[in-house]
């Protein structure tokens, strides 16, 4: 297979700009597939570095393009890029980080540093104010007069991004301040997502088949860069503020008054925080919190200690990032000892064979955790692990719990080696493991029982065909009763078949089969999507719907004539020939044939001639350039098609001021969205 990281230019097809939709595509889909792995499977098969080259590479191209930037993108959930999307803010004084100290002799020296660097240190007052640090995102909010007018993410420190629409939505948020507050005000904090709230989020996206956020962190992040702030109301984030710009001029000149003092005016401040003298205090305050923090209900990785003593900030100043004045202390990852009992063997979706370790349970970070990922039999034998073996547990990411490593001085010599199957624990088939590969592969995708589990869900979810009804434990008893061998044996099962299903009754079987009789006619696309084929989601879906126009057609396509398609990257072709070459592939195509499964491509839409042919485009809110009707005709002039209601034909959503309902549509169905200026650029190139 070949390499990822390498662009994968070299063919001889479509000029510059198709092969950088084409490059753009193929990230998309490589991001997308590993993010499954990491976030759903805890199966990674790319380190971090290369996967966030992956993740770069791709915002990379998407500043330069954002025409072709989609708004599901993978970049879109984490990263500090500046988005094309929100306006940019300069910030009045940049928007410094923190230096971290990670044990008692380094808080010692920053404090001596500290105090050397203050001219009369004997005579200040050496009071601190130790606050938790809240692991969200820094934002930076404007009042005038009482009233919020504006808030910014953080940025690169000195250009945020505008998110003021988003954080209106945030119900802790005041929009009007409590009390006199004339002039201009500047206020610091941290927008975070609540453990509930982000498990809540997770459940609903586990549902919904959609990757699942890693951490409260990364979720707050995406949410709060959502470009509907209808999702970031739906959502949910919380506020804290820790910083006022400027107090002296408010007459503050404590950091503990001017925590008070937000708070006097409604502005949410995190509670447990403490006015601390001298080190020792400071010192009690980081141990009072090392295991409390797990009962906060959000998540916090160390203390900030500030110098309480406001008129002292100037002199002492900044480094080119972080205060001199203010320090972070970070506790290490939460880790335990614990022991391995066994290790069990998962079966993924695409037949990935994953280990996972079953320990001695023990608390970790508040909860208590029995199992952790292994990730694949490299990594164990890189490890060490041993059946038996006294191990040390972090959780990495939070919600994942992976084993650090061994604990060898515990070895007693009964330990056994972990061998990984040569078969499928699940069907019995012989695992495979490509040469390039970290993974073992249960081949049998047609009929082994836990990937057609996997697969059947996937085939109904949200991104396949939307049988609503149809989740994981139907799916599970489905495959477990022997009712379903293969995924078209679904659309056998009778009202009576389906009432008989634990809690099913004749209500939900009857609509059951109603969103089996509508998944027949959804559009071509929508079934390859549903068919599960690595790295063919719902945009790669379309490109091949869209080319050949008919199941038959793509079925017979050369591995050489996938790769010519634009959008289509080497990767993607040669997994799409492997599928349809597969006999029992084949014959699963022919018995959803039979059974009235919608093969007929869409139309190619547009007059047939202009740039924007094929292309339809949706507009919503005002563009400040032109009116609606005279955009709709310069797209149509250019053989584009103009709708007005979203769907997954849509091919670009154009968002003007103020746009609402159809900008949530185009997300869900992951139709591309625009602003004017893209649009713009692209009526530009077209004509
Ligand atoms: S003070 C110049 N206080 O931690 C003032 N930061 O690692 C700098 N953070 O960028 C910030 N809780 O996003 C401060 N109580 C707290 C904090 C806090 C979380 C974040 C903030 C900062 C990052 C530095």
């Amino acid at each position: 297979m070949t390499d990822p990281n390498v662009p994968s230019g070299g063919k001889d097809a479509g000029n510059a700009a198709g092969r950088v939709a084409e490059r753009m595509e193929e990230l998309f889909e490589l991001v997308a597939h590993h993010a499954r792995l990491y976030y759903e499977k805890d199966a990674p098969e790319l380190s971090d570095a290369d996967y966030d080259a992956l993740v770069r590479e791709l915002a990379a191209l998407e500043k330069e393009h954002p025409e072709l930037a989609r708004p599901d993108s993978p970049t879109r959930r984490v990263g500090g890029a500046v988005l094309e999307g929100f306006g940019k803010v300069e910030h009045r004084r940049p928007m410094l980080s923190l230096d971290n100290v990670f044990d008692s002799g380094e808080l010692a020296s920053f404090l001596a540093r500290m105090r050397g660097a203050v001219p009369d240190a004997d005579a200040a007052d050496w009071a601190f104010t130790c606050e938790m640090k809240i692991d969200g995102l820094a934002v930076s909010l404007l009042y005038e007069d009482g009233v919020f007018v504006r808030g910014a993410t953080r940025g690169d420190g000195r250009v945020g991004e505008d998110v003021t629409g988003n954080l209106r939505t945030l119900r802790s948020l005041p929009l009007r301040l409590r009390g006199s507050v004339p002039g201009t005000l500047e206020v610091r904090g941290e927008v975070l997502m609540t453990r509930s709230r982000f498990e809540a989020l997770n459940r609903r996206r586990e549902e919904r088949g959609e990757p699942l956020f890693a951490n409260p962190r990364n979720a707050a992040a995406g949410t709060l860069r959502q470009l509907d702030p209808a999702v970031t109301a739906e959502r949910g984030l919380d506020i804290f503020l820790y910083y006022v710009l400027e107090p002296q001029a408010l007459g503050i000149v404590r950091q503990s008054d001017a925590l008070s003092w937000l708070a006097e005016r409604g502005l949410p401040v995190q509670p447990a925080w403490e006015r601390c003298s001298g080190q020792a205090e400071v010192e009690g305050f980081i141990e009072k919190w090392r295991e409390g923090r797990f009962g906060l209900d959000y998540v916090t990785d160390g203390v900030v200690v500030k110098l309480d003593d406001i008129g002292l900030w100037d002199g002492l100043g900044a480094t080119s990032h972080a205060p001199r004045w203010a320090v972070a202390y970070k506790y290490p990852p939460e880790e335990a000892l614990t022991r391995i009992l066994s290790i069990d063997v998962s079966v993924g979706r695409t037949g990935a064979l994953t280990p996972v370790a079953n320990l001695e349970p023990v608390r970790l970070a508040g909860t208590a955790v029995q199992r952790a990922g292994l990730h694949n039999e490299d990594e164990i034998r890189r490890k060490d692990i041993r059946v038996g073996d006294t191990v040390r547990v972090r959780k990495a990411a939070e919600i994942i719990p992976e084993v650090v490593r061994v604990e060898t001085s515990c070895r007693t010599g009964s330990e056994t080696p972990f061998v990984m199957p040569k078969h499928c624990p699940a069907c019995g088939a012989e695992a495979v493991r490509l040469p390039d590969e970290a993974v073992w592969r249960c081949p049998n995708r047609s009929s082994c029982p836990a990937q057609l589990k996997e697969g059947l869900r996937y085939f109904a979810s949200r991104a396949g065909l939307d049988i609503r009804g149809l989740g994981e434990r139907l799916a599970e008893q489905l495959v477990d009763t022997g009712r379903v061998r293969d995924l078209a044996d679904i659309y056998d099962l009778t009202e009576a078949d389906w009432a008989a299903m634990d809690r099913m009754g004749e209500k939900s079987a009857r609509n059951l089969l109603a969103g089996l009789e509508a998944s027949k006619k959804r559009p071509l696309s929508s079934l390859l999507a549903a068919l599960g084929i690595r790295y063919v989601g719902t945009r790669v879906a379309e490109l091949l719907a869209g080319h050949f126009g008919h199941m038959d057609r793509l079925k017979e396509a050369s591995e050489e004539e996938l790769a010519g398609i634009d959008g289509v990257g080497p990767i993607i072709a040669s997994s799409v020939e492997a599928f349809f070459r597969e006999p029992a592939n084949r014959e699963l195509l022919c018995r959803l044939r039979e059974r009235g499964l919608n093969f007929v491509g869409e139309e190619r839409g547009g007059a047939g001639s202009g740039a924007l042919s094929g292309k339809s485009f949706v507009f919503t809110g005002e563009l400040s350039s032109m009116k609606r009707s005279e955009a709709e005709a310069r797209v149509r002039a250019l053989g584009g098609t103009a709708t007005a209601a979203v769907s997954s034909r849509t091919g670009c959503v154009v968002a003007g001021e103020g746009g609402g309902s159809k900008l949530r549509k185009a997300r869900e169905l992951g139709v591309s969205v625009i602003d004017e200026e893209a649009f713009l650029r692209m009526l530009r190139e077209a004509e």
